[in-house]
């Protein structure tokens, strides 16, 4: 219930004048490019690549596209310039999909000209189901004419077996996560353990037939029983990577990589982080007393 309450809040704005913004720090690397890119160094120290998230959703026209447009071909050039590990995440209602498909995909093909010479990489995050059929669509035209690009798989989706079947025919790379948006039942599974029981189905089989999946959760005994799994199998370390957000349990983070695993850091940046910090406060009841507990005491 309290999970849905924060979904819908998420959803509109109306909330986020109550919350101080500083708050969002623990999962945001802070405003600016800049300081997207240090967090990333510090990561790639410590042996962790990243995927940069220049935070926004929900453009209202096509000016406001190009804008994140632009901001995201500078992320991707301070990327190659810098040297950094990183590659980069998007949202296609930050990029048009809902004035135009066509403009949509124009504004992502501008990264992939960047991006696929230099052998870097766009992944395109998965929105709520309303956007599911368009971003595979569009993700399968622009892999087709430039590789370099792949999206997001949601466990929670009860579609998502045959999304996965139709990605690893075509060889796009699967990010697999359980979902994060308000969804009818009549779509998504409601229960944790449905939830978790497909996201176990999908990875298996992403790590049979996927191309480098990419395995995107916190939960540790999901990541146990891949692991598991993955010695069963012989499936080699190099052949995925685990994936978690930032400032999301550090500890499994340093286990991962002292164990010998790959893993990839998401570090969103900029002033647009309301729905992603709702997001993530919806993921976890503890997050929403540290939120009650902040805001008293202001
Ligand atoms: P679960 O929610 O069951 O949590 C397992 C454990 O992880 C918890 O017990 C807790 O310890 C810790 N944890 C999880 N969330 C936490 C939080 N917010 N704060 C503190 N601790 C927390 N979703 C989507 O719909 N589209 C997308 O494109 C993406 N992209 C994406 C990229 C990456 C790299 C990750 C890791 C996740 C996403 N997600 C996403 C979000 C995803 O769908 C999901 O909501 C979160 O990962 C939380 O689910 P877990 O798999 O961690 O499991």
């Amino acid at each position: 219930m309290l999970r849905r309450v924060l979904l819908y809040l998420s959803e509109h704005g109306g909330f986020q004048r109550w919350v101080p913004p500083q708050l969002a720090r623990r999962f945001i690397a802070g405003d600016t490019l800049e300081d997207a890119l240090l967090a990333c160094e510090r990561v790639n120290h410590d042996g962790i690549t990243a995927t940069l998230d220049y935070l926004g959703e929900h453009v209202r026209n096509l000016e406001e596209a190009a804008k994140c447009r632009d901001a995201y071909v500078r992320t991707l050039e301070a990327i190659l310039e810098r040297g950094v590990k990183s590659n980069v995440s998007l949202k296609l209602t930050q990029f048009g999909i809902e004035l135009s498909d066509e403009k949509c995909a124009e504004n992502v093909s501008a990264l992939l000209k960047i991006a696929a010479p230099a052998g870097n990489f766009v992944r395109i995050d998965m929105e709520s189901s309303a956007y599911t059929d368009r971003t595979l669509r569009i993700v399968e035209t622009l892999h087709h004419q430039f590789g370099a690009c792949g999206t997001v798989i949601q466990a929670y989706l009860r579609r998502s077996a045959a999304d996965i079947e139709r990605l690893c025919a075509a060889g796009i790379r699967v990010r697999l996560c359980k979902g994060a948006y308000l969804e009818p039942p009549t779509v998504a599974f409601e229960h944790k353990s449905e939830v978790d029981r497909n996201y176990l189905e999908l990875a298996r089989v992403l790590l049979a037939r996927g191309n480098y999946p990419a395995i995107a959760t916190h939960d540790q005994a999901i990541i146990n029983a891949l692991i598991a799994h993955c010695r069963r199998e012989s499936i080699a370390p190099e052949r995925f990577e685990f994936q978690m957000l930032y400032g999301i349990r550090r500890d499994l983070q340093r286990k991962l990589v002292a164990e010998g695993y790959r893993l990839r850091l998401y570090i969103p940046y900029g002033e647009a982080w309301y729905p992603y910090f709702m997001r993530r406060l919806a993921e976890r009841p503890a997050n929403v007393l540290f939120l009650v507990r902040n805001l008293i005491r202001s």
